[in-house]
């Protein structure tokens, strides 16, 4: 009798211990496609269909990342951004494997990257920028590029609390994205004009309360912090934050599923109206405002 007794507990056990390993594997390998869609007035005419990335860290899933990819590929997107920290600072051996990442992505759709604190950190951006240029990424190092008819603006992560998002706004034209990796700088992202950001770093809150959208840690933000994923409105600026893909110190993302973010744009038609009629009406006041002179 004792002996079946132990038996049962042992079975229990390995199950139980059985269980919590898929639960892990899950949490860090099922990957989520999140769509968002906007509507902006000063949209371009066209959609425009954006496949979000962030926080890769190396991260496989599938052989030679083809569960990865194929998610991605099946969204037919116009252009996949990255906003950072495709390596692990310290790891030497993410060098090769965000490389052939960014060459898979490459074959997808065009790709624009903005680096992450961990590219910074790693104090070797100045080579590994290169690396991910030779792979058919375009860098974006607080540059602005007119990509299907937006202005595209990639501020790199040393960069996001001095002037440069202000001045990469200043010079753009039309409609306005940011590219930015640390999500907590929203108010400045928003002052500087910015009509929408996306960006990653917090990796979800890295474990997050079941069922819920609350994270426990982030790096910068602290304990429970409060841009970890998910749309924030900010004045006239949405920003988009990606939960990420993989993980830099802490290796277990629990409650919280690696992120695809899928982005769409498209023109808001009302809006662009009444801003139009906004405009005569103010047009019009001044001209009567002339003739009663
Ligand atoms: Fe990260």
């Amino acid at each position: 009798m004792t002996g079946w007794i132990i038996a049962i507990i042992v079975i229990c056990s390995l199950l139980a211990l059985a269980l919590v390993a898929l639960f892990v594997v899950l949490s860090n390998k099922w990957l989520v496609t999140t769509r968002y869609d906007f509507k902006f007035a000063a949209a371009p005419e066209r959609g425009v269909k954006i496949v979000h990335l962030s926080d890769l860290h190396a991260a496989v899933f599938g052989k030679d990342n083809s569960s990865l990819m194929k998610k991605i590929a099946r969204e037919e997107p116009d252009f996949i951004a990255v906003t950072g920290d495709v390596i692990h600072a310290y790891r030497k051996r993410d060098v090769a494997v965000a490389q052939k990442t960014v060459k898979s992505l490459r074959a997808i759709a065009p790709v624009y990257i903005v680096s992450g604190n961990h590219e910074m950190r790693s104090r070797k951006w100045r080579e590994f920028k290169p690396l991910l240029e030779n792979c058919g990424a375009r860098v974006l190092d607080n540059e602005v590029e007119e990509v299907c008819g937006i202005s595209l603006c990639g501020v790199n992560c040393a960069s996001l609390k001095n002037g440069t998002p202000f001045e990469l706004a200043d010079g753009a034209k039309g409609f306005k994205l940011l590219l930015a990796h640390k999500p907590e700088f929203i108010h400045r992202y928003s002052l500087a004009g910015y009509d929408l950001a996306l960006c990653g770093h917090a990796h979800g809150g890295q474990w997050r309360l079941p069922f819920t959208e609350i994270g426990v840690y982030s790096p910068g933000q602290g304990l429970f912090p409060k841009y970890t994923g998910g749309v924030h409105t900010c004045g006239n600026m949405k920003e988009v934050i990606s939960r990420g893909l993989g993980n830099s110190e802490c290796p277990l993302r629990l409650f919280n599923r690696p992120e695809i973010v899928v982005v769409t744009i498209n023109r808001d038609i009302a809006a662009e109206n009444e801003d139009m009629a906004e405009a005569e009406g103010e047009e019009k006041a001044a001209e009567e405002k002339d003739i009663a002179k």
